[in-house]
């Protein structure tokens, strides 16, 4: 049959990313965390001391972005969260980042991670998951993940952080964050990453 392409949405923290990449390694696809690309937008808008809000900038950065801005090493933490989610929330650069994920995949078929992969940019997805915990797991799992990093973070701060982004991606009018109607929830709250593939793989494998 056709090359698969499997959806992997859900909230910040979520475990979406470790989740898709294992995925696509058991699966022998190609991997794609379209976060990098929001991310590499934002980093652009804040290397140029511009407001990531500004739609005309944005938009000129989502077109010039290169596959050298998605290796970055800084394109984490609390400043480019928040500018990804911003730059995100404007419909010309959404538009002029479609194209880019929809190649990915042609011919190939690939596993990619995000927000709306099932609702928008790939509508016709082979199998869609949604990826879901708790607020303070997902805080928690981010914590664990800045410390890994030798990122000192205040786990209430990082609580709202997440909340923020959550409310600034599910209430904005362009793609907004939510299960595609013929999605499968997973809810991850209480399982390891391990756990969580293991679910994941067994949905994926009997609808391939
Ligand atoms: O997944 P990650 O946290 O890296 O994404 C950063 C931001 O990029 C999100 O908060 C969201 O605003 C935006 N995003 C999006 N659509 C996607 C992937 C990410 O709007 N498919």
């Amino acid at each position: 049959g056709r090359a698969p392409v499997i959806a992997v949405d859900g909230p910040a923290a979520a475990g979406k990313g470790t989740l898709a990449r294992r995925l696509a390694a058991a699966l022998g696809l190609p991997h794609l965390d379209t976060g990098l690309l929001y991310r590499a937008v934002g980093r652009r808008m804040l290397d140029r001391g511009a407001d990531p809000r500004d739609a005309v900038l944005a938009e000129a950065e989502a077109r010039a972005l290169t596959e050298a801005d998605l290796g970055r090493p800084d394109l984490r933490g609390p400043e480019v969260d928040m500018a990804a989610s911003a730059v995100a929330a404007i419909p010309a650069v959404r538009a002029a980042l479609l194209d880019w994920q929809r190649g990915f995949a042609r011919g190939r078929g690939a596993v990619l991670d995000g927000r709306d992969i099932g609702t928008v940019v790939f509508p016709d997805a082979t199998v869609k998951l949604y990826v879901d915990a708790s607020p303070e797991e997902r805080a928690r799992r981010r914590l664990l993940e800045l410390r890994a990093r030798g990122v000192a973070a205040d786990p209430d701060q990082v609580l709202s952080e997440v909340l923020a982004r959550d409310a600034q991606d599910r209430n904005r009018a362009a793609a907004p964050l939510r299960p595609a109607p013929d999605a499968i929830v997973l809810d991850t709250t209480g399982l390891d990453a391990d756990a969580a593939f293991a679910r994941a793989l067994a949905i994926v494998r009997e609808r391939l």
